[in-house]
């Protein structure tokens, strides 16, 4: 018999209480946050689909594991046991632990970055771009041009577009490419996989032109999956074997453990070359911690070093894949603009399609995530004009190629009822979209502006 069911591979051994709150709370939580949900409190949210990144729920054998950590300053046992899993799953033979991804792109970026450098990657997400303009290098996305539209179908939609990788490469000059950064799978590019082949044939640019390879690896695991389930030659290899592949044919990776080493901090960056570690390992020990324990503590990468055995395993991976599809297809049988095919770790509402109203200089994406969180506690993400729209010199906004909004589906958290009721909040939402009206800024940081951005909705008779 077929089992249409996906059924959760995991029984839940420990709970934790969700408030119910109501509507009109809501109304006043988000208004006291500023009509940002990144200033709202865990409390006042019933489903949180802010994030996957730190959010996943341990199992009992990490939680075993977390018992064993050895706290030793040097030369911990659970240090010795995370690099041998690290290791043996990148094959690099430098590794540096840091206490989360972003940690491991400050480490690199700074050390290979500055002014007049060029990085060029498929999408630099937002921490990894705002590492390099740290640094004063310059960031160019080069995603294949399906990439940039939601409703197009392509089975790697993640891919970077090689053509346009030579052509900066010619642009800018080799010797000024500080890294070409692929990210698997392409967060903000909606969460979509790179294929092999794609990683083969910038592997392949990167040698001739002597530019260094990073791969951005912290959802590989979800990737693989997409790798073995949709390009021909991977159906008999395992998920691990993928990732094993994908991680030689570049130079080193970042990686944040806060996703598929299913754990709820924790990082690494791991390197082939030796001068470079040696120089991050240098940077590492004054900003993070000694080198063999970076920013984490021994239990920390305990559980890492068991997470990203669990993560490879076939029925957690198939569930994990399927179960995202899941809500993406309720939504988009309802009539809900979303990226296709859905991805790995989240599903993106297209807002600029919903709300085809409100224009990009009033942030649809931002005007979705407040009404879904009013309607039903669902807190998401905004992945356009907010997260990457930039001031030209007049101070007009240049908005974001698209106005996404993520909801991102934390690891072995929700189960299917819970995906239910935020499916059933949509269908409230698709009844009143042309009520919505835009946002605007009322302040916001120089970097990273999504975080901590103050907002207030624009008037209606303004945009009428
Ligand atoms: N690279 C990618 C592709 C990411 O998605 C993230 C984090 C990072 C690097 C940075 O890692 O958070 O451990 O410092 N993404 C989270 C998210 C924040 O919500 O997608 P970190």
């Amino acid at each position: 018999m077929t089992f249409h069911t996906i059924i959760e591979p995991f029984r839940i051994k420990s709970v934790e209480h969700i408030r119910l709150s109501t509507e009109a709370e809501r109304r006043d939580f988000l208004l006291r946050a500023h009509y940002n949900p990144f200033l709202l409190h865990s409390d006042q949210v019933i489903v949180d689909l802010l994030t996957d990144s730190g959010t996943s729920a341990m199992s009992s054998e990490q939680w075993a594991g977390i018992m064993r950590g050895d706290e030793s300053y040097a030369g911990a046992a659970s240090w010795q046991r995370m690099e041998a899993a690290v290791r043996d799953l990148t094959g690099y033979p430098y590794i540096m632990p840091t206490h989360q991804g972003r940690a491991a792109e400050h480490l690199l970026y700074t050390r290979i970055g500055g002014k007049g450098k060029v990085f060029i990657s498929n999408t630099h997400f937002d921490t990894t771009r705002a590492n390099i303009e740290f640094s004063g290098a310059t960031a160019v996305d080069c995603p294949i041009p399906e990439g940039r539209h939601p409703e197009l179908i392509h089975p790697f939609k993640g891919n970077l577009d090689t053509r346009k990788l030579e052509e900066n490469i010619e642009k800018y000059g080799a010797e000024n490419v500080a890294a070409v950064i692929l990210t698997v799978t392409n967060n903000s590019g909606g969460g979509q996989p790179v294929s092999m082949a794609n990683a083969r044939a910038v592997s392949e640019i990167c040698k001739k032109h002597g530019i260094r390879f990073i791969l951005d690896a912290c959802r590989i695991a979800e990737n693989a999956w997409f790798v073995k389930d949709r390009e021909p030659g991977f159906e008999e290899k395992t998920y691990r074997e993928i990732a094993q592949e994908m991680f030689s044919l570049a130079d080193g990776c970042i990686f944040s453990a806060k996703k598929d080493a299913l754990v709820n901090i924790g990082g690494f960056l791991a390197l082939r070359d030796l001068e470079l570690a040696l120089q991050c390992r240098s940077v590492l020990i004054i900003t993070e911690g000694y080198s063999t324990y970076g920013g984490l503590s021994g239990r920390d990468m305990e559980a890492i070093a068991i997470g990203l055995e669990e993560v490879f395993d076939a029925d957690y991976l198939n569930y994990r894949i399927k179960s995202t599809a899941y809500l993406a297809n309720k939504l988009s049988d309802m009539g809900i603009p979303i990226v296709l095919p859905p991805g790995g770790h989240a599903v993106y509402v297209d807002a600029k399609a919903f709300y085809p109203h409100i224009p990009p200089e009033e942030y649809p994406g931002q005007a979705f995530v407040c009404d879904l969180y009013v309607k039903g506690g669902i807190r998401c993400c905004e992945i356009g004009s907010v997260m990457f729209g930039k001031y030209d010199e007049s101070g007009k906004l240049i908005p974001a190629a698209m106005e996404l909004v993520r909801l991102a589906i934390p690891r072995r958290v929700y189960t299917q009822s819970h995906i239910d009721y935020v499916v059933e909040t949509f269908g409230g939402l698709l009844h009143q979209r042309f009520d919505a009206t835009g946002f605007r800024i009322t302040s916001e940081p120089p970097f990273l502006r999504h975080f901590t951005a103050r907002f207030e909705p624009v008037p209606v008779f303004e945009t009428c």
